[in-house]
This record gives C-alpha cells, structure tokens and sequence, in this order.
C-alpha cells in the first residue's frame, strides 16, 4: 500500500507510521501500532483529525465546497438523475443501465408494504409524539418482523435488508407523520414514482381524490437525493460503530436515525426553520448574528457552519435555488421566511466573525422552507432527513461489512480520574 513513512520520536522512542495517499482528499498516518510499539494513544475527541476507515462512496472537499457520490458532483446529480438512481450508485458504485434500473426499482417497490402487524406498533405511541420518535422505534422493531433479512453474515440477507430499508422507509415516515396528525394511514400506491408515493401517502385522505403535484414531487426526489450520503458524519459513523458489533441491519439504522435527530445534526433543519420564525423580519437579524457571536450566549445560526464545509456547502446552493423554483411555481410571493433567510445569509456570510471561521449555509438552512411550503409541519424535517440518509446509511453499512479486516469499533481515552484507592466504609467516611 505505501513505501513512504512518518517518522515520530518522543522521550526515548522512535515509531515510523505508515503514510497513504487517498484517491482525492489528504494523505492519512496509519497509526493502528501506535499503542502496541509506542504505548501512547492519539486524542482527537470528535474526531477532527481522525480517519476511521477507507471508503470509496462519497468525497467531499471542504475547502472546494464540493461533494462526490462514487466520483459524480452532487450538482448534476440534483440537476440530472433521480433518487432511485442515486440510490443504485451509492450501493452498487455505477450508474445503472436502463435494464438495471428498471430491476432495482421493480425490487423496491415489491417492499414499500409494511408488515400489518406494525400498525398495532404506531398505535402504542401517543399522538403528540415526535415522528422521530416514532420513526427511531419503528426502524428498530423491523428486526422483529423481517428475521428472514438479519444475518448479516450473508449477503443475499444483507441485500434484501438494505433493498426493504430503502422501500418501507418512505411509509414508515409518512405513517408517523398521519398518526401524528390523526388520519388514517395510507398505503402505498405502487403505480408512482418513488416521490409521489410519499407525498400520496402523507397528503392523500380516503374522503378525497389527490393528485401528486409533478412540481412538488419532483422537489421532493431532490431534497431526497441532497440528503442521501454525506461520507462520515456522525449518523453514519453511528451505523459503522453499531454494524461493528455485528448488530442486525435494522437496529444499526435504528441506532443512525437516533443520531440524526440531535439539533446539531439533522435536527437542524427544524431548528433552523424555528429560528427564522423567531426572527421574523429583517430588522431583528442584527439582534440574531449578535447572539450567534456572543461567546456567552450559547445561541448559534442554526442551518450554518460545517466540520467540513469550510466554503458553501454545495447542497445548500441547490437547495437555494429550488426554494426560489418552487415558491414561485406555488405562487407563494415574499415569503416572509424566505427573505428573512436569504437577508440573514447576505449579512452573516459578510460579517467577518463568520467569514473568518468560514462558517457558511449547511443543506439545512434553506431545506425547511421548502418543506414547510409542500405542506410539511417542521416536527416532519428530520424525518424527511433520515428517509433520504437510509441509503447513505446503508451503502456504509455494506462497505464495512464487505471489509474482511473490519473489526468492533473501540476507541481508548485519556483518563483524568481518580488514581487507584480502597474503598472506605460509610462510618469511616467524613
Ligand atoms: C449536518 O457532518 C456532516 O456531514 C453533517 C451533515 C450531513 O449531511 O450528514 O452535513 C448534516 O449535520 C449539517 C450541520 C447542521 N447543524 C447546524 O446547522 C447546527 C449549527 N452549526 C453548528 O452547531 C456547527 O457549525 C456544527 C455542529 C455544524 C459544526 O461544529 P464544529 O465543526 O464542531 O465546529 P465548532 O463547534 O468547533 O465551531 C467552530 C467555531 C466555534 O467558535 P470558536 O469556539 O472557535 O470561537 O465556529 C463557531 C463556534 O462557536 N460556530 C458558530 C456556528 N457554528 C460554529 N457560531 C455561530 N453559529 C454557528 N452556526
């Protein structure tokens, strides 16, 4: 793999560490006999520094602001493919043939049912329950139902488990999100598109004809597919960590969504949209960035700033123009939420404190306010999220599995407890 070596010398000892170059992206250290001939660890808590494994299925630069699925820039895929296809790339590597498309999709929409017996499930949730909740606890009991898809020792299991999670998911989510509101489920409609299937079974009420919005659905497969992977994020690296235990599919995505949620993940799409609705006119921006800069207000611009992303994070600039494409296409002039965000990104991204951290917009930032336009409550955005990270999720899941040296995940620490001491009786004790 390498002839070229790092060589690092501390107190008397002197390690060489293997160097490799990646495909795109910087050389990384091997340090796997750090501990065994150094008898030192690294310390790099969250990870900022750190390559947990080699992957071949998303890169992104942060500095370029540019994002690859299997080498293809998120742009044109946005602009050019659809979802489905973007799935069949991040889990086989290729762009299908028009025959292989058409195999997989037929493959996904044989599983978009859920098994009946998991309405009784969403029935033990109350109704003001968090779909994340309710998605989180539904994703985790599909070990429970689908048993013929859990040895992940085999890979015909683990193919049938990852083409299932891709299909129910969309009925998963748009179930969570009827039992939230009070209507009854819809099932869903195998004669569309994998968009407008969602959107049938989150709109569509039995009292009434609905017609999918080609619009609406074809904004929707978009926000899908911005979504769909995003090389080791924290979900994702929750995935690896789980699957690394050898813990069935279902419960590793279970474990991925749960990650998700957090405000400062996935869940910052709600709290963006949230907080736009706080601010509510330009005129109180100033107030705003001010907070976001306080170093005693714990107030951050939800919707900006990346690990990553060290320049405008490419998703958001798709995401921009297609809440500007769809507003309009909907007839929905100056909205206030819409303005208040592009005023607050004009203002922020001017801002030196910004600037200076290369702190930009995210794919959160402008992807609420197109969901909320489509009809969609804010409680429903992380749920979208992780309907459309599913196949990230999985694709990693496949990887690390298909690596004959993957191991379990378990990281060391820098421990500044209590030294060694005997344990004292509670009369002996001050
Ligand atoms: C996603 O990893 C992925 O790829 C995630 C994701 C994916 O597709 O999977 O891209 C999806 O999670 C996007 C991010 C969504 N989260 C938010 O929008 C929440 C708001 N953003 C932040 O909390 C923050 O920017 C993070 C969590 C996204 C990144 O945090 P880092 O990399 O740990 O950076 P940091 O917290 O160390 O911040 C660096 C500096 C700090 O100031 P100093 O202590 O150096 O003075 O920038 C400041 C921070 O205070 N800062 C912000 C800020 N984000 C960082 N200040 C104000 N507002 C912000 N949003």
């Amino acid at each position: 793999m390498t002839d070229r070596k790092a060589t690092l010398t501390f107190d008397d000892k002197t390690l060489e560490l293997p160097i490799y170059s990646p495909t795109l992206g910087p050389d990384v250290l091997d340090i796997r006999k750090l501990y065994a001939e150094g008898d030192v660890f690294t310390h790099d808590p969250g990870f900022t520094s750190t390559s947990a494994c080699e992957s071949t299925i998303t890169f992104i630069d942060g500095e370029k602001g540019e994002l690859l699925h299997r080498g293809y820039p998120i742009d044109q895929l946005a602009a050019d493919s659809h979802y489905l296809e973007v799935c069949y790339l991040l889990l086989y590597g290729e762009l299908p043939t028009r025959a292989q498309m058409e195999d997989f999709e037929s493959r996904v929409i044989r599983h978009t049912m859920l098994h009946d017996q998991m309405v009784y499930f969403y029935r033990g949730f109350r109704r003001d329950a968090h779909p994340m909740a309710i998605i989180v606890g539904v994703m985790g009991a599909m070990s429970a139902f689908y048993h013929d898809s859990t040895d992940i020792t085999d890979p015909w299991q683990r193919e049938v488990a990852s083409i299932r999670l891709i299909a129910k998911m969309p009925t998963i989510v748009a179930w969570a999100y009827k039992y939230s509101i009070g209507q009854p489920f819809v099932y869903p409609n195998n004669k569309l598109d994998y968009a407008s299937n969602f959107l049938n079974m989150c709109f569509s009420v039995p009292a009434e004809e609905y017609k999918v919005n080609p619009i609406l659905a074809r904004a929707m497969d978009r926000i899908f597919t911005l979504h769909a992977d995003h090389e080791q994020n924290a979900s994702t690296s929750t995935v690896r960590l789980a699957s690394s235990s050898g813990a069935n599919p279902f419960a590793c995505i279970a474990a991925g969504a749960a990650c998700l949620w957090g405000p400062a993940h996935g869940g910052a799409n709600q709290a963006c949209l949230e907080m736009l609705r706080e601010i509510g006119s330009v005129d109180r921006i100033p107030e705003f960035i001010a907070r976001a800069k306080d170093k005693n207000d714990p107030f951050r611009l939800m919707g900006f700033g990346h690990r990553v992303y060290k320049n405008f994070d490419p998703r958001a600039k798709v995401m921009k123009q297609s809440a500007d494409e769809v507003l309009d296409l909907l007839g929905i002039e100056d909205n206030p939420t819409l303005q208040v965000a592009k005023e607050l990104e004009a203002q922020a991204i001017a801002d030196p404190y910004f600037s200076e951290k290369k702190l930009f917009p995210n794919v959160d930032f402008y992807s609420g306010i197109i969901l909320e336009a489509m009809g969609f409550p804010t409680s429903m955005f992380t749920p979208i999220f992780a309907l459309s990270r599913t196949v990230g999720w999985i694709s990693q899941w496949h990887e690390q599995l298909s690596d004959p040296a993957h191991k379990i995940g378990r990281p060391r620490q820098l421990y500044t407890g209590a030294p060694h001491r005997d344990y004292v009786p509670v009369d002996q004790r001050g």
